[in-house]
């Protein structure tokens, strides 16, 4: 990687430092509760490094999407309820962002102890990349460190907006120990990949995966597309979908993927198929080509699912993001399951194998092969869209090495 990181940073230089550190912590909860701590988790190797330093760590983030107003659901305080866990204390709540509360309860900061502010997205100026925001959050630290790879495709405030800020005053904008180990990964996958090399995409929707789709067919060996993503290539293919979830927009679109990709682009042969999507429901398994009117297409069917095992079997880097079918609403569940234990079984044969997107990575949970996988990406737009070739501009603004 091009850009500085924070473990080139010297302790000595970080000690009493004021740190601003960018995390993603948007993470699922239930109420109050964190029902998935993972990627709080993940962020802990670089608050850890800044904590042992003895530097003063501000640390903010986003969670959900409040649309720039507060709303209680979307507090952080859960979340840095659970950080404070991890860490064994030595972690404060500030239930702001900028401001002279938020700067005072900073300054307050002893070595190595942590003010988590509010949400940067009750901000309005947050998605905006406001310069005032920007520039009230460069003032919180001297140091910028990014480990938000999730929202590393965001051009925001707290993302590119105050690591320009940091810099024009003369410090660093420094990537954390998750942003530097996910590029890691990603550039393997990006860059010569050992082949053969597959690519699994499922999921609802192409439009917003038709930059990645296109960019992945000029580069796997087999691309393999389920969810109701599949749908629309059906579509594209003039077969009946009953009832069933498509993009009539993008049906274009998938009739030209269809076209380039030939024999690497492969499609479901069967579907599991039920009047509704409902957990419990009575399911059908049909060809593709004998779906009927009130039929949805709920999971990809056993024919497909032993194709698509065999082709993940074969391969030697592995790139998943999305569910095969709505596999949270048994019996639904079998495509994804099957492809979560076949990318499972591949790595233990030495496949590289990356999972990214929320719900790829909960159907690894589901299916128990989380820990077996060699990466589990915590940003599933942002490392799409990093490997559709584009610059994810959370790291383009940090200081170069
Ligand atoms: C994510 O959950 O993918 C990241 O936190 C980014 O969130 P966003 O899509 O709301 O920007």
């Amino acid at each position: 990687m091009d850009k500085a990181t924070v473990r080139e940073l010297k302790a000595a230089d970080l000690s009493g430092l004021p740190v601003l550190l960018r995390a993603d912590l948007n993470t699922p909860l239930e109420g109050q509760r964190v029902v998935d701590d993972t990627r709080i988790r993940q962020t802990l190797p670089t608050v850890r490094l800044l904590r042992d330093a003895g530097a003063r760590i501000v640390a903010i983030s986003h969670m959900g999407r409040p649309g720039g107003r507060r709303e209680a659901r979307y507090s952080l305080r859960p979340v840095i309820d659970r950080l404070r866990e991890l860490l064994g204390g030595g972690v404060r709540f500030h239930d702001g962002l900028v401001g002279p509360r938020a700067r005072s309860a900073a300054q307050q900061l002893g070595p190595g102890e942590v003010l988590a502010l509010e949400n940067t997205r009750f901000d309005p100026r947050e998605t905006r990349n406001d310069a005032s925001l920007a520039s009230a959050l460069a003032e919180l630290g001297e140091i910028f460190v990014n480990d938000a790879f999730g929202a590393a495709h965001r051009v925001h405030a707290s993302t590119v907006g105050v690591a320009e800020q940091v810099r024009v005053r003369g410090g660093r904008a420094v990537a954390g120990i998750l942003m530097e180990k996910e590029l890691d990964f990603l550039e393997r996958i990006a860059g010569e990949p050992e082949r053969p090399f597959v690519a699994i995409l499922g999921g609802a929707k192409i439009s917003g995966k038709i930059d990645v789709i296109r960019s992945l067919l000029s580069r796997v060996d087999r691309l393999l597309v389920g969810g109701a993503m599949a749908n629309t290539f059906f579509c594209a293919l003039g077969l009946d979908i009953g009832r069933s979830l498509a993009e009539p927009d993008r049906v274009e679109m998938a009739r030209t993927c269809l076209e380039a990709a030939g024999e690497r682009l492969l499609l479901p042969v069967d579907c599991v198929v039920a009047e509704r999507l409902e957990a419990g429901a009575r399911e059908r398994v049909v060809p593709r080509d004998a779906v009927r009117g009130g039929d949805r297409i709920g999971d990809i069917g056993p024919v497909s699912r032993s194709v698509f095992a065999a082709e993940i079997k074969a391969a030697r880097t592995i790139l998943w993001n999305g569910p095969m079918g709505v596999f949270e609403r048994p019996p639904f569940h079998q495509g994804t399951v099957t492809v979560a234990k076949a990318v499972g079984d591949a790595t233990e044969t030495g496949t590289l194998t990356v999972v990214g997107g929320g719900d790829s990575v909960a159907a690894s949970e589901v299916a128990g092969v989380t820990s077996k996988l060699s990466h589990v990406s915590t940003g599933g737009g942002a490392s799409l869209e990093f490997l559709a070739g584009a610059a994810l501009p959370g790291i383009a603004a940090l200081s170069e090495r």
